[in-house]
């Protein structure tokens, strides 16, 4: 399993972002978590970092006063530790999902359940997670928001929680964390002050840009916005990454969108402290998008069913994951010249290196001679491709033909490569495959 898992993982959104040296995570969604076995694999498979999308918020953390219940973090933090993943935490203090217990106090009491409940929950997954939202959405119109933190503890409520939770855990990485503060503007302005106050008290470590997004609308300036932050010395992060479409989507929506992820990822890639980026639940069905945008929808990197977007393959393409390894540099005596493989027999072979129920992963090798291979093989069944790397794939009804795309065409007589992989969907199958070379 664990040569398998390896192979699995060299084209992937958490392969390649693993060699960036950054992460690519994902909000998950704890029923899901629990019960969905494809979905625990597809976010381990392709993600290297986890927030929680609502488990470690105050209301679910902190139901009634002095009740803590970290069930939900918990078995987020097992699942990431299983996985070898990092832990982005989200939110201490925010104005929405808080009980109303807090709400309810005022003063030198809420104050002090403030700190309580950044010092117990900080305390509790301390070495588990690795940086934490600490104030959530704390600005609105260019000033501090008019929250309930606001009114009953005053303005350095903000300070007080970051004292506090730089003191819980001293290891975590702090960060601020807000909508609509992608590009330049009056809010992210006022966020550059409050960061700027912060950081002379060495009491913030980063900057989360959420980046929930419309079509299209990348801002122009967000490279600038994040590098004046990050010259702040803080990292940078992009926190909650979607792009919601007017539905239905189109293909040429679908597009724009995997261009507006592309971009956003290289706007990342492009800044020496921008530790990663988080997208905003797994698949399109899973987002918070249309139950709070009516019409709006489809801003995520998966279909229900778990094949890809566009978007995804552009995900990929910007943290360096599609390009094919380089050629395998050959020494040859002076005054020799290797001849090309002729083309002649060539055999190939699909094998099932993962199955996780309603989708599979298959690597194919081609053993040659051969200068070039088109494989052709026929379903059983149901089965399709949901996605593929290094072939140029058709399907037609239950035919599938697969090309080699250049580099990885070439195989000497007698040798076997795997040239290329895909991800079925229906039951996993190893039909037999004909090569043609040439
Ligand atoms: O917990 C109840 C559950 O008991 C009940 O059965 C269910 C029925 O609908 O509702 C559950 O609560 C929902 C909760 O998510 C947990 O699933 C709330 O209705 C729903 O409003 C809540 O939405 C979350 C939202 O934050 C709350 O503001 C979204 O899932 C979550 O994606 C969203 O995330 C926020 C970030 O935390 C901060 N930035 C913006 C982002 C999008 O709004």
């Amino acid at each position: 399993m664990s040569t398998q898992f390896a192979t699995a993982q060299q084209s992937t959104l958490r392969s390649a972002a693993d060699s960036l040296g950054i992460d690519i995570g994902v909000a998950v969604d704890d029923n899901l978590l629990q019960n969905d076995s494809t979905y625990r694999n597809v976010i381990s498979e392709q993600f290297n970092s986890v927030t929680a999308e609502n488990g470690m918020k105050m209301e679910t953390v902190q139901p009634s006063q002095g009740n803590f219940d970290f069930s939900q973090g918990d078995r987020l933090v097992q699942f990431a530790q299983q996985n070898n993943m990092s832990v982005h935490g989200h939110t201490l203090v925010w104005h929405s999902q808080s009980p109303n217990w807090v709400q309810n106090l005022s003063g030198a009491e809420m104050e002090q359940a403030m700190v309580d409940h950044i010092t117990t929950t900080m305390n509790h997954f301390e070495g588990d997670v690795d940086s934490w939202d600490v104030a959530n959405e704390v600005v609105e119109n260019g000033q501090l928001r008019n929250s309930f933190w606001l009114q009953g503890i005053g303005s350095d409520y903000i300070e007080t929680a970051y004292s506090a939770a730089r003191q819980a855990d001293p290891g975590a990485d702090l960060y601020l964390n807000d909508y609509s503060i992608d590009g330049i503007n009056s809010k992210s302005d006022r966020y550059y002050q409050l960061a700027q106050d912060l950081t002379s008290q060495g009491l913030l470590d980063g900057m989360g840009f959420q980046a929930h997004l419309i079509l299209g609308q990348v801002p122009g300036d967000m490279e600038q916005n994040l590098q004046r932050f990050a010259d702040l010395g803080l990292d940078v992060r992009v926190t909650e990454l979607d792009v919601r479409i007017d539905m239905p989507a189109s293909q040429q929506e679908l597009q724009q969108q995997a261009d507006d992820f592309e971009r956003v990822v290289n706007i990342c890639t492009n800044i020496a402290d921008c530790s990663g980026v988080t997208v905003w639940g797994l698949r399109d069905g899973d987002s918070w998008v249309p139950d709070t945008f009516d019409g709006q929808g489809a801003p995520l990197l998966y279909n229900d069913d778990y094949s890809t977007k566009p978007a995804y393959d552009a995900v990929l393409a910007a943290l360096g994951g599609s390009q094919p390894p380089p050629p395998t540099e050959t020494t040859e005596p002076p005054g020799t010249t290797e001849p090309p493989p002729p083309s002649g027999d060539c055999s190939a072979v699909i094998e099932v290196v993962n199955d996780w129920g309603s989708g599979w992963q298959a690597n194919v090798s081609v053993t040659g001679p051969t200068d070039g291979w088109t494989l052709s093989w026929n379903w059983p069944g149901s089965q399709g491709i949901s996605s593929s790397w290094n072939a140029d794939i058709t399907e037609s009804g239950s035919s599938v033909t697969a090309s080699d795309v250049g580099w990885n065409g070439s195989i000497a007589s007698g040798q076997t490569q795997q040239v290329f992989g895909f991800i079925g969907s229906g039951p996993a199958v190893e039909p037999s495959v004909t090569c043609s070379a040439g």
